[in-house]
């Protein structure tokens, strides 16, 4: 959501900021625009597009930016405003002194325009960003002569102490060609350091390439940048020591690598991801979690755990109540992120929160975690993205490494969120004495074996490709699963509509006939997920009431079950595995089935419409 990149230098920056952009779009974005300080005439050249970044490289293709060291540059996720030109960033002020990109929303931006419209300045969009331009514009007015970075540095000072809401901030001023002042709350941004040049990101994968030294900068934090220094200071004027990372990102891991789509590569790299956290995570026969900083001891005393994420995450969450409940027998309650903060959430001793997020800088899950910790709640964060927000506000943090995901629909990083759960629920299970040894080897011994049979599922895909194509018709689908695998119908709905905008509700199959089975008729399919369980004849039962209503069946069973071939005109089969893994092996299905319908129907599968991969704002 909203991507900003912002260069000093001794290179030209627009080619610099241009390919940066194309590295952020996985993020979701609806416009486009960079703006960079001309030196000679002391003022901004800027292009601005609504659309892809290809219309913005044709734009500057046609109509070439001027040479310049200095700019910022952004993708928009419309909140306040329509994705249009005017609304893009960055921003001018009206005195055209200051440029500013900005990321999150200002929620303050209605009284703070009155009161700047009352003093003269004029706006031309409707976005709440334009009020930060203005502001700053307000205070930055140094004699044209004798202009100083620490001028525009105390100018936007001024300005972050007023402003509400969440920011990232990117601003250069027309008079100060290598100067780029950065600030953020809530909103993610990192500072990249070079040698003769400096960088500002929304995220690494902007910036890898030209760096690896990176400065997480953390909330209440601005920073002055100039080719050959970064300056860290609080909005509060103190002098900070940054501590400065090494990131190891590899170019394989934001490149396609052959596949079609971003979503395929990432489904293909699954089996390899898991084995990875099966290698790290197991050492002779139990399971290590380094990073939860919990004793057996604390792990025995816990009384009940919460669990918050959104999307995909809080599925992964949901299944993770099934398996911490049936191996540790603690009780869970799982939350969306955006309903827990406002319930007023009864927090006692001894409850732990675990916060599941990808990029672990979803708004709505990090706010979850600032009333947990409110409460008095002790945080365990399951994230994949290092150094995020999420990480640095947990108490304990279990990343899943699962690599960039780039793909706005989230697979690999949900099946890691999976497999995590497994094994903190083995641990937990074995800390508390709750789970019966025997049955702790053979779920081991299960995963260990889980990125083989993806592997065989992914052998034949083929047939599942087929499938899908010869369903992507429907106009509506419904996903029905049961006990563990009831999370696992919401989430095949949540990825075939966000990938092909086919209406899909996910439900558990025993509330078909409290309401959904009136929509059952021809021209329904419905994905009815009925591996071996103990609720196996129920879904039968549930597969024939759908037929009999004339509903077309696409079921996901287990190898050697020619039961099911009997009622329903389309299986997909899945390699067997103990019941309780079943989630992990029926995830692979339903994100090539929503893959394969959406390449079918000619939808945008990795940047799908309206959707972006990291939702900054609440
Ligand atoms: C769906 C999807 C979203 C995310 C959700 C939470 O494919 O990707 O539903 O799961 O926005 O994001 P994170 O995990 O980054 O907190």
């Amino acid at each position: 959501m909203c991507g900003i990149i912002g260069y000093v230098g001794d290179k030209q920056a627009a080619p610099f900021l241009l390919a940066g952009l194309k590295r952020l779009e996985y993020r979701g974005y609806d416009s486009s625009g960079i703006g960079i300080v001309d030196a000679r005439t002391k003022s901004f050249d800027v292009r601005k597009i609504n659309g892809k970044i290809a219309n913005l490289e044709n734009l500057i293709h046609s109509q070439p930016l001027c040479e310049s060291s200095t700019g910022i540059s952004h993708t928009r996720w419309a909140t306040h405003g329509a994705p249009t030109r005017i609304n893009a960033h960055p921003h001018v002020d009206t005195r055209k002194n200051i440029l500013v990109v900005h990321n999150g929303i200002i929620e303050n931006y209605e009284s703070l325009r009155e009161k700047l419209q009352s003093r003269g300045h004029r706006f031309v969009s409707q976005t709440d960003t334009e009020v930060v331009a203005q502001l700053i514009g307000e205070y930055y007015h140094p004699s044209r002569s004798s202009a100083k970075p620490e001028d525009l540095l105390a100018a936007v000072r001024k300005a972050v102490k007023q402003l509400k809401g969440a920011f990232a901030l990117g601003v250069i001023a027309a008079d100060q060609p290598g100067v780029l002042v950065a600030a953020r709350v809530g909103s993610p941004l990192i500072i990249g350091l070079g040698r003769g040049e400096q960088f500002i990101a929304s995220d690494v994968p902007a910036i890898f390439q030209h760096t690896k030294k990176i400065i997480y900068l953390k909330d209440g934090q601005m920073a002055l940048l100039t080719p050959q220094c970064v300056q860290v200071s609080s909005f509060d004027g103190h002098k900070v020591q940054p501590k400065v990372d090494t990131v190891n990102l590899q170019i394989d891991a934001v490149q396609k690598q052959g596949f079609a789509h971003f979503m395929l590569k990432e489904i293909h790299e699954q089996p390899q991801v898991l084995k990875q956290m099966f290698q790290s995570r197991v050492k002779h026969g139990a399971v290590v979690l380094s990073g939860i900083h919990l004793t057996d001891q604390q792990l025995k005393n816990i009384k009940r755990i919460l669990i918050v994420a959104c999307g995909t995450a809080y599925h992964a969450g949901m299944v993770g109540k099934y398996i911490i409940e049936s191996l540790a027998n603690v009780p869970v309650s799982v939350d969306v992120s955006s309903e827990f903060r406002y319930r007023n959430p009864i927090i006692h001793q001894n409850d732990l929160v675990i916060a599941i997020s990808q990029s672990g800088e979803t708004a709505d899950t990090l706010a979850a975690v600032k009333e947990a910790k409110a409460r008095g709640a002790k945080i365990l964060a399951i994230c994949n993205v290092v150094g995020s927000s999420l990480a640095r506000e947990a108490d304990a943090i279990l990343y899943t490494h699962a690599g960039p995901e780039i793909g706005v629909a989230s697979t690999k990083a949900y099946t890691a969120q999976l497999y995590m759960l497994y094994l903190l629920s083995l641990k937990l299970g074995m800390a508390r004495k709750q789970l019966n040894p025997q049955l702790g080897r053979k779920l081991l011994k299960g995963l260990k074996h889980i990125p083989v049979l993806y592997a065989k599922i992914l052998s034949e895909k083929g047939s599942i490709a087929h499938i899908a194509r010869a369903n992507s018709h429907f106009g509506s689908f419904l996903f029905l699963g049961r006990n563990i695998n009831y999370p696992s119908a919401l989430e095949g709905a949540l990825k075939l509509k966000e990938i092909s905008y086919i209406p899909a509700e996910g439900y558990a199959a025993g509330e078909m006939k409290h309401g959904p089975i009136a929509l059952i008729d021809e021209y329904r399919a419905v994905v009815c997920i009925a591996p071996e369980s103990d609720t196996y004849e129920k879904m039968i039962s549930n597969i024939q009431e759908i037929r009999s209503r004339k509903g077309k069946v696409i079921a996901i069973a287990t190898d050697g079950d020619t039961t099911i071939k009997r009622h329903a005109p389309h299986v997909i089969y899945i390699p067997q595995t103990e019941k309780l893994l079943t989630p992990l092996l029926v995830a692979l299905p339903l994100q090539l089935v929503a893959y394969y319908i959406s390449v079918k129907r000619g939808c945008d599968v990795d940047q799908p419409r309206n959707l972006a991969k990291s939702v900054t704002v609440e």
